[in-house]
């Protein structure tokens, strides 16, 4: 079967999914925000995908949880059997299946962020909310966390899947879309600590130390039965330790103008080293002649296409946001050196008056 159909859908630094099955078009949702909604609903019709079923990865203390509103509308909300959330819920513990169409991810518990933190596994992919992070760990200073905890379950559940799993976690604070196991086994300085105990104590957590009114408050909110209004929700504290995020290797990203770009176009799309990260439907309406379309969420699974050369990789998308992203998560990772993202996207390339492919 091909890869799932994945769309991170971001806000404020929290990454919101959706994650289809390319055989039936039915769909998890996974950590999605209030205020968010509308864009979600609309990201699945544009993907032709029917959500079936949300999941919450933890309960959160830092956003507000749009997964009652789903509920609302017959949706089941499924969340760790150790929730603090009141709400109705379909409960799991470690080992139990999430099925969505002909996907079955498999739940692992990895308690340590919160008590109640679960990730999902399958089909080349983990959703692991707030555990792993691109160069860091999530903190560990809510009341019920504990740093060892996290620590063991980042080494003992997740870093035991095999290397080239993409991660997909529940933040994105530094332009790093995605990881993989392998990398952050290799290069992440929080999983350099000997043990639990050396890692708890080099980030010296107290537990609730980070419970301020607000996140009580937001926390209070997300276990309630209470229906949420639907109004844009504020981040209230960011949920990775502090600390080295993600650390891009020499190659950094360059961003060029379509006057920069445009005499080697057309050598760069022969040679396939000219990537659209749009979403496909976008691609299909328009396009530069001969790019090839990665979407910027499914990057992920098409590492072993970016093959070394001389020639560096040229990545657009519709006004130039998509693309940095997406050289500079590329970058993180090595698999591309000195990434170019065209500035403007190709809405700059059209008003320059270079050609357009369309429909
Ligand atoms: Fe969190």
């Amino acid at each position: 079967m091909p890869h799932p159909i994945v769309k991170v859908i971001a806000d404020q630094g929290c990454q919101s999914y959706l994650v289809g099955c390319p055989e039936t078009r039915r769909a998890l949702l996974v950590d999605p925000k209030v205020g968010r909604t509308k864009t979600i609903q609309d990201a699945a019709a544009k993907f032709g995908l029917t959500i079936e079923r949300v999941v919450d990865t933890h309960t959160h203390a830092d956003h507000l949880s749009a997964g009652q509103a789903f509920a609302a509308a017959g949706l089941d909300i499924v969340m760790s059997r150790h929730t603090s959330c009141r709400r109705k819920v379909l409960r799991v513990g470690d080992g139990d299946g999430v099925q969505v169409g002909s996907l079955r991810f498999q739940v692992l518990e990895v308690p340590g962020h919160t008590p109640d933190s679960i990730a999902l596994w399958g089909h080349g992919l983990a959703l692991v909310g707030d555990t792993l992070f691109a160069g860091s760990l999530a903190r560990s200073d809510f009341r019920g966390a504990s740093a060892a905890q996290l620590f063991d379950s980042v080494t003992r559940r997740l870093l035991t899947l095999p290397d080239e799993t993409v991660v997909f976690a529940g933040h994105d604070y530094r332009d790093v879309l995605f990881t993989t196991i392998g990398h952050e086994r290799r290069t992440n300085s929080a999983l350099r600590h000997a043990d639990a105990a050396a890692y708890a104590r080099a980030i010296g957590d107290v537990p609730g130390a980070g419970n301020s009114p607000e996140v009580d408050h937001m926390l209070a909110l997300n276990q309630s039965v209470e229906p949420l209004p639907e109004l844009p929700s504020a981040v209230v504290a960011a949920c990775c330790a502090a600390g080295p995020g993600p650390t891009t290797r020499a190659s950094a990203v360059t961003e060029c103008t379509v006057a920069e770009l445009r005499a080697s176009e057309p050598a760069r799309a022969a040679a396939g080293r000219w990537i659209d990260v749009r979403d496909p439907w976008e691609f299909a309406e328009w396009r530069i002649p001969g790019t090839k379309n990665l979407p910027l969420s499914e990057l992920g699974f098409h590492l072993a296409e970016f093959t070394s050369s001389d020639e560096p990789f040229v990545f657009s998308c519709l006004g130039g946001i998509r693309s940095k992203t997406a050289a500079k998560t590329l970058a993180y990772l090595g698999v591309v050196d000195g990434p170019i993202s065209l500035v403007g996207g190709i809405n700059a390339w059209r008003d320059a008056g270079a050609p357009i492919e369309r429909i």
